[in-house]
């Protein structure tokens, strides 16, 4: 019941599962035995028995006998990268720490999880071109919560077998009823031994969550979909004849573990996805030790490209997850349409407020009280002027709309529940995305809670009547409030989040397992639903690669990223106050990816140089790549400002007297037309910093030429109240435009900048 009171006080009520897998975590924390991930040092020559078998030996000559080791072995990771889960004491880990083949040891840890219309939004008709042949060969991985098998979505209409190269599976388990030439695989994995009474052991998805990011990355055409006559419209996801394989990582009281997420990368690498998506975050570590990043860096190699969720933590800064340089970064934008319920009051005023209130009222209007004056005494006011959990008393509450203030996000469900009409919630916070509500209600701001608060003081019996919820159309893009911001955490010379897409409000397909809001007394169901976060902008972008990979399928994942992040659309600095580090390169848009021009192209040794740039050593990057293969001491030298061929630049001032300068190295590819062109540079630099390029022109006389340059950054000191400031370098030729930001970021500033 604790649980409940949290999980409701935040406007998107999903992502706040999340604050249970915490609480679990900590339960944790005092058992003895704990996971954890091993590395182990050869990467693979073996074959998969052989390195199982290893495994089983190593923990031997730990415990001295071979039951004790295979009690303790949870899982053997032998496909992709070689490494193990076991259940250890602190005293086996110090020794496997110390053992010459044990590159690393990691505690498991617990994450968490962070349409009709947005396609259209972003310029991705149903009527764009396809390349329909190469597109149902493109299998896409969905790392999530598992998916609804009969869902509308997943369909296989019109489909032929799974491609030749797909070595994945699929099975009946418990409540699914296994897969078609749409959903062409699903697997769960879940090696902790805690029960979840609230999950099935199974890839079905009781939460919605796997069911909506993977309708939204490649669902089928749905027409007609809409959540209880809202948003109606074709549900569709960006690349409708892709085959979907769902890896069922998340459960719903544990979280999504750190071990279970690296058995799914293990395993979608070796089944032969292109593209994994992973609307997962919530705990970042380093790059050499954070189990995404470890499990993309393997996939990268194999040539997939891994897209992830940038997180929930906005509008305050430097909470951006999933940051590694060869991830795909996104956060979350909102599109043109809003979900509105109105408050009427008596005096005849009618006032704006946000959410899906699908009720239709009963009455003409109801009595209005505030929180404050429906206590249950007067110790209780103040509680009460929030709506909390038994701060009101029923009497006062039957059969009237209470208006409350701030940390109400529940108070819809409160109220409900001791038989109240409705409730109006005040906030300054979240307001930009629709909570879904379980009995009328509505989010207000505070001007217009403050005309709620004066009009119940004019009168002896104020009254007001909540209206249904209707569409609108608003002013976007702009990035969500909630939207994780950089800047990056994990480098000072790597701009995150790299890319925005829609984010708010999106309807995809949902599970019949679960009520629309999931809250106690809620019997509505629908098979669509609206939800919001950066989860659901991940997907837009993971579909967005899939289709540019349909039409080229040889790209390298960062060639398929840079085609992505350089003709993305740039979004505006005066609505959104911390610029690139909330979009990033901008909002994506599908069509115009697929002929970029120019791409910055990078492999595994680029990012290796990278990583022994920002002072990663050799036996820390053992994780990644087979140690003797790297000496970062002779990869150091001549590497520019960040050691990588991004198609973003950030520099990060070094004094708060002198000007800091920064060389960028960077290298493209021509993808473009196969006649001859030119490129031109253009330079936006901002007040008092100076921008030169070397070339400022590049000619390419055939496909697959690539041309380097060097960038110089030269930026005066800034006040330390002053976070960043941008400009932009693009590459323009006749028909293309190759655009990249470049941020100038202020350490010292970060500190003073970081309000709520
Ligand atoms: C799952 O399947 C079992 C056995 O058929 C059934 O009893 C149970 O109700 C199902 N659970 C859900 C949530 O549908
Ligand atoms: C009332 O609640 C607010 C906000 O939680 C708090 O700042 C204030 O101190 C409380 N006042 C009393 C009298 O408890
Ligand atoms: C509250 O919303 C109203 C109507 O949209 C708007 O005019 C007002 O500026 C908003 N107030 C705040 C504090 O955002
Ligand atoms: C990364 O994290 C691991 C595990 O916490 C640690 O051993 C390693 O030293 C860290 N590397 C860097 C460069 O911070
Ligand atoms: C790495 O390179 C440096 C510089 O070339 C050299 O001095 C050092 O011996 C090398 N280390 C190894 C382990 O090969
Ligand atoms: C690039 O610059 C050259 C020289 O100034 C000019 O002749 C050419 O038209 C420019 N090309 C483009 C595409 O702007």
């Amino acid at each position: 019941m604790g649980y409940t009171i949290y999980i409701c006080s935040s406007p998107i009520r999903h992502l706040l599962l999340l604050v249970i897998f915490t609480a679990l975590q900590l339960a944790n924390g005092g058992l003895d035995k704990d996971f954890y991930i091993v590395f182990l040092r050869d990467h693979l020559e073996l074959d998969e028995g052989k390195a199982a078998q290893k495994h089983v030996d190593l923990l031997s000559s730990l415990k001295g006998n071979e039951d004790g080791a295979r009690e303790s072995l949870v899982y053997s990771y032998t496909k992709s990268f070689n490494a193990f889960a076991a259940k250890l004491t602190e005293d086996e880990v110090g020794h496997l720490s110390g053992m010459d083949e044990v590159v690393s040891v990691i505690p498991n840890r617990y994450r968490k999880l962070h349409t009709t219309k947005s396609w259209e939004f972003i310029g991705l008709p149903t009527t764009a071109e396809r390349n329909l042949q190469v597109e149902s060969d493109i299998i896409v991985g969905v790392f999530d919560t598992g998916i609804t098998p009969q869902s509308e979505s997943f369909k296989d209409h019109g489909l032929g077998h799974p491609p030749a190269k797909w070595k994945g599976t699929c099975a009946q388990f418990a409540n699914f009823s296994g897969c078609n030439n749409k959903l062409i695989g699903a697997r769960y994995f879940k090696l902790d031994d805690f029960p979840d009474d609230d999950d099935i052991l199974s890839p079905i998805d009781v939460d919605g969550h796997g069911t909506h990011t993977s309708s939204t990355l490649a669902g089928s055409l749905v027409p007609n979909a809409n959540l209880f006559g809202l948003a109606r419209g074709t549900a569709r996801g960006a690349v409708p004849s892709a085959r979907i394989a769902a890896y069922k990582v998340c459960w719903a009281s544990s979280g999504c573990a750190d071990m279970d997420i690296l058995a799914a990368f293990d395993a979608a690498i070796a089944d032969g996805v292109d593209i994994i998506s992973i609307s997962i975050g919530g705990l970042s570590g380093n790059y050499t030790s954070d189990a995404i990043s470890v499990g993309s860096f393997h996939g990268m190699r194999k040539g997939i490209l891994t897209v992830a969720s940038a997180g929930n933590d906005g509008p305050s800064l430097g909470g951006v997850t999933n940051h590694a340089p060869w991830i795909f970064t996104v956060g979350a934008n909102s599109i043109n349409r809003n979900f509105q319920s109105n408050v009427v009051l008596g005096n005849g005023h009618t006032l704006p407020g946000t959410g899906v209130n699908t009720f239709e009222p009963k009455q003409k209007s109801y009595p209005l009280v505030s929180g404050m004056d429906v206590a249950k005494d007067a110790q209780n006011r103040n509680s009460s002027s929030q709506c909390v959990q038994g701060s009101m008393d029923p009497k006062k509450v039957k059969g009237k709309i209470v208006y409350c203030k701030l940390p109400a996000w529940d108070a819809d469900y409160i109220v409900k529940g001791l038989g109240g009409a409705g409730a109006i919630m005040e906030s300054n916070m979240y307001l930009d995305n629709a909570q879904i509500f379980v009995a009328p209600a509505t989010t207000i701001n505070e001007t217009i809670g403050k005309s709620i608060a004066d009009y119940i003081a004019s009168t002896r019996s104020p009254t007001a009547v909540i209206s249904r919820s209707q569409e609108v159309k608003i002013q976007a893009p702009s990035v969500a409030s909630f939207s994780s911001r950089g800047p990056n955490p994990g480098s000072q010379h790597l701009l995150k989040p790299d890319i925005t897409a829609p984010g708010i409000d999106i309807l995809a397909s949902y599970t019949p397992m679960k009520s629309i809001t999931g809250l106690q007394g809620d019997s509505r169901h629908s098979d669509f639903t609206l939800m919001s976060g950066t989860s659901m902008s991940c997907p837009h972008v993971s579909g967005a690669a899939a289709y540019v990979k349909s039409f080229h399928p040889n790209w390298s994942p960062a060639a398929i990223k840079s085609a992505i992040m350089t003709t993305a659309t740039p979004m505006s600095s005066k609505t959104n106050k911390v610029a690139e580090f909330g979009y990033g390169a901008g909002q994506v848009n599908p069509t115009k990816a697929l002929n970029p021009g120019l791409v910055y192209d990078m492999d595994d040794f680029s990012y290796i140089q990278f990583l022994c740039h920002e002072g990663y050593d050799d036996s820390s990057l053992a994780n990644l790549v087979h140690q003797s293969s790297i000496n970062c001491s002779k990869l150091l030298p001549t590497n520019g400002e960040d050691a990588l061929n991004y198609p973003t630049m950030q520099l990060s001032l070094k004094s708060k007297q002198e000007p800091t300068t920064g060389v960028f190295r960077r290298v493209v590819t021509n993808v473009g037309p196969e006649n001859s062109i030119t490129y031109n540079a253009t330079i936006k630099a901002p007040k008092g910093v100076v921008i030169t390029v070397k070339p400022a022109a590049l000619t390419f006389s055939h496909v697959s030429q690539k041309r380097s340059f060097k960038v110089v950054v030269k930026a005066n000191p800034m006040t330390s109240k002053k976070l960043m400031v941008s400009g932009s370098l693009t590459w323009k030729s006749s028909d293309h435009s190759v655009r990249s930001p470049i941020v100038i970021f202020n350490p010292v500033a970060l500190a003073t900048q970081n309000v709520k």
